[in-house]
């Protein structure tokens, strides 16, 4: 079976990649040179661990090509959509231009027997309209199949996903999709990771309803910091206390300075924004809520960071460690981190940023902030240091050694990963988010 993959962005790549691994001939398809030289040449176009090396393993093998003509796709069994799906410029609704700038390059050359396969997330309803778009009698069959994976985690979740979820539609196409769609995963089925077919629009809504859950689990636990910040409660106690009841479990109350990335923040506002069109906004009124209490996160972050270095930033060196939206990733889309540096510095803060990966994307989007690729040097002189992107690097940092190369020792850990009580120890005064501090 041939496979395509349209759109090689952090999800794209690595599904042609994977499913190669897994002995399909792929071709990937996108009109992004700089992508497609970076993976011809075998490197990931992006920071994603082990990627690198599952490109050097199936690019020998001359089962995965990468293409800027659409024609290449033309043999395929089935077509994977894989494009962006940003936020609208001015709205909360998503834009989706690049969805259908793929379907109408992909028409002149799809086969009636074959299956396209959207992963992009998309508002519910879409799947349909592409259908439409193709004729729904002649053309090939149209599935949605979402796709869950974690930036940092890209392969392992592609290669081992949690579940597969496949939207087909009614009728004989659609039994005859399932079937090559069983094909397409027959060895994740075999590995006995669940394989569920739904409808398209239950398909479509699986995705935006699990990242609005997971988005809404953060911001319960980051609205119980804020609780905690007006009673002197600890939050990361709380967390750990109810995250024990298996029914609500301790992943994803990770409180801090919240969500950010190219998904989460856009996907809860293009639900709610597709939930008004439907006629159904008020069923999901609470997640511009989950929205509100991430926001006031990062204010928080900056009100603390101002009260450790005294009232003003203004003439203040301010070291921020982290301009990913989370460790292991380059992706500074939304980022959390990026973003209070960049409020710090509107506010006269002298600020130095470290990451150990993300510099280069996070300056050609805020060319202002100075940034520093030697931890030592940012962390030099500094006045207060903020924590805002859990990376090991700044988890494993010894508060003994780094006291001696700031100029004072104040310490925001805007992700609570770090040893207050061995801080504080060290003659740091320490901050966490919704944490008792001394
Ligand atoms: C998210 C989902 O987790 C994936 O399942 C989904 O496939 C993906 O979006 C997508 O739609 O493509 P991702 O954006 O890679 O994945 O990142 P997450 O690991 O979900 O983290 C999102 C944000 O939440 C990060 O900024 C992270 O720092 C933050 N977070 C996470 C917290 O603030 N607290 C937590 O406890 C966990």
């Amino acid at each position: 079976m041939k496979l395509s993959v349209i759109g090689v962005g952090y999800l794209g790549a690595v599904h042609a990649a994977s499913m190669a691994s897994l002995g399909f001939e792929v071709v990937g398809v996108d009109v992004d040179h700089a992508k497609l030289d970076a993976l011809r040449a075998g490197k990931a176009p992006f920071y994603e661990p082990g990627f690198d090396e599952l490109l050097a393993e199936v690019m020998p093998t001359g089962r995965l090509t990468w293409t800027d003509d659409y024609a290449a796709i033309a043999d395929a069994d089935v077509h994977f959509v894989c494009v962006g799906t940003p936020q609208r410029r001015g709205s909360h609704s998503a834009d989706l231009r690049y969805v259908w700038a793929a379907v109408e390059s992909m028409i002149p050359h799809l086969r009636p027997d074959s299956v396209v396969a959207g992963k992009s997330t998309v508002p519910v309803g879409t799947a349909a309209e592409i259908a439409e778009r193709l004729g729904q009698s002649d053309g090939p069959v149209v599935v949605w199949n979402p796709e869950f994976l974690r930036e940092g985690f890209a392969v392992a979740d592609t290669l081992h996903p949690d579940r597969i979820v496949v939207g087909v539609p009614e009728g004989p196409d659609g039994l005859r999709a399932e079937q090559v769609m069983r094909e397409v995963y027959a060895a994740q089925i075999a590995e006995g990771i669940p394989f569920l077919v739904t409808d398209r629009p239950t398909a479509e809504l699986v995705k935006v309803a699990a990242n609005a859950f997971l988005a809404t689990k953060i911001s319960f636990i980051n609205a119980m910091a804020e609780v905690c910040e007006a009673t002197g409660a600890d939050v990361v106690t709380l967390a750990d206390a109810i995250g024990h009841d298996a029914r609500i479990g301790r992943k994803f109350l990770g409180a801090g300075v919240g969500f950010g990335g190219g998904c989460l923040p856009k996907d809860i506002r293009a639900f709610s924004a597709r939930a008004g069109e439907l006629g159904v906004d008020q069923a999901l009124t609470f997640l511009r809520q989950v929205d509100d209490i991430n926001s006031r996160r990062r204010d928080r972050a900056v009100e603390t960071a101002r009260e450790l270095v005294g009232g003003s930033f203004r003439g203040r060196r301010v070291c921020v460690l982290g301009a990913a939206f989370k460790p292991d990733s380059d992706d500074v889309r939304d980022s959390p981190a990026l973003d209070i540096a960049a409020r710090i510095h509107n506010e006269g803060g002298e600020v130095v940023v470290h990451d150990p990966k993300a510099l280069v994307n996070a300056e050609s989007r805020f060319p202002a902030l100075t940034y520093e690729p030697e931890l030592a040097a940012a962390l030099a002189g500094a006045e207060v240091v903020l924590v805002l992107t859990e990376w090991r690097d700044y988890r494993e940092l010894d508060p003994l050694a780094v006291a001696d190369v700031v100029a004072a020792p104040r310490i925001l850990d805007g992700r609570n990963v770090l040893d207050a009580a061995a801080w504080q120890a060290a003659g740091w005064s320490f901050r966490g988010m919704g944490r008792a501090h001394g």
